[in-house]
């Protein structure tokens, strides 16, 4: 029988990265964070659209393509790549993926900007300021501090010039009121009070464009082909074409009023200021919720290029395996607080959570029921209270985790989850299942007991699928499951007994391995 269910929708974003360079650790983050919001929404039961994409006009891009010496798009379709093959290697889930160079998303640009101009929100005006290269943000001589960008502190360039502006500044009441009555459009409460306090001083009118004289590499402005788009401005408008706004009526309607963005700290005011009031004057809704995380520093030390010290996840991935780095990246700090990335912690975390904790309960759970069952999952009989006591935990972690997704509690969710592991361990320590092999009448006991343990393994690698993909499908395989582990949900297969005697499970290779730590050699 096929279940009518009704259709719930979510949609997840990353930042849009530039291109002007290849991908790192803080890159992977916010994306691997993605992947696990839609990944564990899908075990709920929703239809998920998960956008990420690449960010390729402005000046930045456009530098780094002069400096290599090549034309920019052959720049962007170069370093497109670089992105593209590591979200595959860290095994992201993304629906699509938007370059903004591409035809359908220049057109939604160029549709808003004219419909903008035509109803008075966008008008022509001198522009005397600055302008934050790295940032591509335009900044005030009173925003500057020390002459420099108030962002970054690096050096800014002036620019005097005729340019386009949105009006803005017309919708910063609006805005406050937004914010106010919504506790959850700006998350974490922090970067709320943060946005309030900026909120204080009057609001500008935010510059859009750069005569082509000045940039050329940029989506050409409808009305004036001397002006191309300021970066920002085209970059924001990502999150509404890339699922079809003006053209993909019902999915860009079912999924748009579930926007969730999730990006780093630093681009907080373009994503709660600019993108909320452009939305508005489009006539759009607000995203629900814009989630800002936290930094990543390396041993201490902010992470730069002249430090050399820059984290390339794809030597992470081979040297650690995809599932540890994820692990390590969602489990090491609160998702919303800055965190450390060491390889000591990296490889403590490995071993003690994974190779300890979670692969001792599988590989020993496992190979008893390969011992005592010839492999055969045993058929349970009555419980007593340690089994209720197992499954009582499970029960109580299925719910708590629920809440803690919602709010984005990565860190809180795996160690919920790590409960489950725990009491998993502690449950065949006390039972024991060595000794009530030694006598015949203890048999009916010894199956309970291994159905117990194997169920808590099923429920575990249930609620771990969106954390670790690839760690949950060799465990669900192992236990001899072969329904598809990406069709489960939560509410039909997250119940405890769901698991059917009989079935064979096969003898397991170690999940995660042991690091030996001193072979880790820094550079990694
Ligand atoms: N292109 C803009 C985003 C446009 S979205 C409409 C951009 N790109 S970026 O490539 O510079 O940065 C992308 C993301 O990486 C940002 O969310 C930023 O916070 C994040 N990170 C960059 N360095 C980081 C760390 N060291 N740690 C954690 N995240 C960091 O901004």
């Amino acid at each position: 029988m096929t279940h009518l269910r009704s259709e719930k929708y979510f949609y997840i974003t990353t930042p849009i990265y530039y291109v002007n360079d290849v991908p790192h650790i803080g890159h992977a983050y916010t994306t691997v964070a993605a992947d696990v919001l839609a990944r564990y929404k899908r075990l709920e039961g929703y239809q998920v659209f998960f956008l990420t994409g690449t960010d390729e006009h402005g000046q930045k891009v456009e530098r780094a393509a002069q400096e290599r010496g090549v034309d920019p798009k052959a720049h962007c379709d170069e370093m497109v790549k670089r992105f593209q093959s590591l979200w595959k290697k860290l095994s992201i889930s993304n629906t699509d993926f938007i370059r903004t160079t591409e035809g359908r998303h220049k057109k939604v640009v160029q549709m808003i900007l004219q419909d903008l101009y035509d109803r008075g929100e966008i008008y022509q005006d001198n522009y005397d300021g600055w302008y934050c290269v790295p940032d591509e943000r335009f900044w005030t001589e009173k925003d500057l501090i020390d002459g420099k960008c108030p962002d970054c502190l690096r050096p800014v360039i002036g620019i005097s010039e005729k340019n386009y502006f949105f009006r803005m500044s017309k919708y910063q009441s609006w805005l406050i009121e937004q914010i106010e009555k919504n506790d959850r459009f700006i998350l974490p409460p922090s970067r709320r009070n943060e946005i309030l306090g900026f909120l204080r001083s009057p609001l500008e009118d935010l510059c859009i464009s750069r005569p082509k004289k000045r940039l050329s590499w940029g989506i050409e402005i409808p009305f004036d082909p001397e002006y191309v788009t300021y970066v920002w401005f085209d970059a924001l408008i990502n999150y509404v074409s890339g699922i079809g706004y003006g053209s993909e009526t019902s999915q860009f309607s079912n999924f748009w009023p579930e926007a969730i963005h999730l990006i780093g700290k630093d681009i907080l005011t373009t994503h709660t200021v600019y993108w909320p009031t452009m939305l508005r004057a489009i006539g759009l809704t607000p995203p629900k919720t814009v989630f800002a995380h936290g930094w990543w520093t390396v041993e201490g030390k902010k992470m730069s290029k002249s430090l050399q010290n820059v984290v390339e996840p794809n030597r992470l991935v081979d040297t650690y395996g995809v599932d540890a780095v994820r692990y390590f990246l969602m489990r090491e700090v609160p998702f919303g607080s800055d965190g450390d990335f060491s390889h000591a912690a990296m490889v403590h975390r490995i071993n003690s959570d994974l190779a300890n904790d979670l692969g001792n309960l599988f590989s020993r759970t496992l190979s008893m029921v390969i011992r005592y069952f010839g492999g055969s999952i045993p058929e349970p009989s009555s419980s007593k209270d340690v089994d209720q006591g197992l499954q009582q935990i499970s029960e109580r972690v299925i719910h708590q985790i629920s809440k803690q997704m919602e709010d984005l509690a990565f860190n809180k969710a795996l160690s919920s989850i790590w409960e489950i592991v725990s009491a998993a361990n502690k449950y065949v320590d006390e039972t024991a299942p060595w000794s009530l092999a030694k006598e015949e009448k203890q048999r009916p006991r010894l199956a309970t007991v291994l159905y117990q343990a194997l169920e808590a393994i099923r429920i575990i690698a249930l609620l771990l699928a969106p954390f670790m993909p690839s760690t949950s499908e060799k465990m669900w395989s192992y236990l001899g499951l072969e329904e598809n582990l990406w069709e489960q949900t939560l509410e039909e297969n997250g119940e405890w007994g769901g698991l059917k005697p009989r079935r064979t499970v096969i003898q397991p290779a170690p999940l995660f391995p042991r690091i030996d730590s001193s072979k880790i050699s820094e550079g990694a």
